[in-house]
């Protein structure tokens, strides 16, 4: 029988303002898909693995802090988010996620980098074990791959690529 998940090995994703829309926001860019059927096929993924896999998603920089803070109480071992706007505007939102040291992967549905110049700049990325952007919601599942193998590895007591386990 599968071994029952404990909290530690637990990951959390986490979704800024305005994913909440995603099915019919700006479909051109963000793709039909709702945030429910995103997060429904994660938490798949990490049954899947014998992972929680928990979503938050929130339109206010507080709560997501708030979050993240959560996280290091609950020993959280992994976090992937999509900071949306506040990618780009956040020092708070980046601080918090360097104040709890926990391993995260930044992901965007689109490529910011093809887009306006204001949405070259990430306030994550250099702190992130990883950014993917442009490869629309399937990003989201690389990055919880990436993740479930990374605590995995963990686990084990050993590393996947060269910045795993951090
Ligand atoms: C986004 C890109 C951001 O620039 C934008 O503000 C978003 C979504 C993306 O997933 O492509 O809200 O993070």
């Amino acid at each position: 029988m599968r071994k029952k998940p404990t909290s530690a090995e637990g990951l959390i994703v986490l979704h800024g303002p305005n994913l909440n829309l995603l099915g019919t926001r700006e479909p051109a860019v963000y793709g039909r898909e709702t945030l429910e059927a995103i997060n429904r096929r994660l938490v798949a993924l990490g049954r899947k693995a014998g992972v929680q896999v928990r979503c938050f998603q929130s339109n206010l920089e507080g709560e997501l802090i708030n979050r993240v803070q959560k996280a290091k109480a609950e020993a959280v071992g992994f976090i992937v988010i999509n900071p949306a706007g506040y990618t780009h505007t956040s020092v708070a939102l980046r601080d918090a996620l360097a104040a709890v040291a926990i391993p995260f992967v930044e992901v965007h549905l689109s490529n910011i980098h093809a887009r306006e110049a204001f949405r070259h700049r990430s306030y994550f990325s250099d702190v992130a074990v990883g950014t993917i952007c442009g490869l629309g919601s399937r990003g989201y599942d690389f990055a919880v791959e990436y993740a479930l193998t990374a605590l995995a590895a963990r686990r084990r007591g050993g590393k996947q690529g060269p910045r795993a386990g951090r």
